[in-house]
């Protein structure tokens, strides 16, 4: 026990790569991390810096994925070899630019966006980035453009992204099985929040929508999955990453 206490101390002086002395004040060990990592494995790129300074020039609140979890989803969606995928939650089209990267050129990224103002920025960034021809931006509430896209039988996706309205994720995470094919992966963002999910007393409406979106998982059994804990510039959250699997 004492040993494993241990292992997580740091047993040796911290690498110089989390000392700021030049900050205001030090960042949190696992920011450090994640700007380590971002340095490391994320080459400085035009359009996604241009994408992050429009949409804050905009005014577009900065709770977009963050680079390293950018990645991620454009290596799922590489692995899967994903040709059609379904993004709930525009905002300024950053995590849409990671997926769209992700495509083959006759491949699309269908985004559901609410707000025509982010829709608007999203398209300007996601234009200049040169990807806006693999980009289908449906404007409205998801809940009304969903069903849309079940008329047009416009699934499968080979991946979906929820990242909307966290009251609605029961029903997003419906609407997505129902676009899916058995092997499809669906990533729901944000389903850790800084641990309120896993505390009884936190009855707050949007941890209240993840929940549900959870009993939703676990009583489907065509879904299997798991939830991946992050920690990093977006501080503590997670990801649950849920594949459909063939009918019984
Ligand atoms: N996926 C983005 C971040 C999305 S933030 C990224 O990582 O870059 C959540 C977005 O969902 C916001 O732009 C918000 O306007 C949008 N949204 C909120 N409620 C919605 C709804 N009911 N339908 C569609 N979009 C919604
Ligand atoms: C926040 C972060 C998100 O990724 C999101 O989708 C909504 C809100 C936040 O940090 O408040
Ligand atoms: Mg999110």
């Amino acid at each position: 026990m004492a040993e494993a206490a241990n292992a997580l101390k740091p047993s040796h002086p911290r690498p110089s790569m989390t000392q700021r002395p030049s900050s205001p004040e030090p960042l949190a060990l696992w920011s450090s991390v994640d700007r380590y990592y971002e340095e490391l494995l994320i080459p400085p790129d035009a359009a996604l810096a241009a994408t992050l300074r429009a949409s804050a020039a905009a005014g577009l609140p900065e709770i977009q994925v963050s680079p390293l979890q950018g990645r991620f989803l454009q290596l799922l969606a590489q692995a899967l070899g994903a040709r059609r995928i379904l993004e709930i939650g525009t905002l300024g089209g950053y995590s849409t630019l990671w997926l769209a990267r992700a495509l083959p050129p006759d491949g699309r990224v269908v985004t559901l966006e609410i707000d025509p103002r982010h829709a608007e920025v999203a398209l300007s960034n996601l234009k200049r980035a040169g990807v806006v021809d693999r980009v289908d931006l449906r404007l409205g509430p998801a809940l009304t453009t969903l069903p849309t896209l079940v008329a047009e039988r416009a699934g499968p996706f080979d991946l979906v992204f929820i990242d909307a309205d966290k009251t609605a994720y029961p029903d997003y995470l419906d609407w997505s099985v129902r676009l899916a094919r058995s092997g499809s992966l669906i990533v729901a963002d944000n389903v850790v929040r800084r641990g309120d999910v896993a505390d009884p007393d936190n009855s707050d409406p949007q941890v209240e929508g993840i929940r549900r979106m959870n009993e939703r998982i676990r009583a489907n059994p065509r879904l299997r999955a798991t939830v991946i804990q992050t920690v990093g510039v977006k501080g503590h959250d997670g990801f649950a990453v849920v594949r459909v699997e063939a009918k019984a």
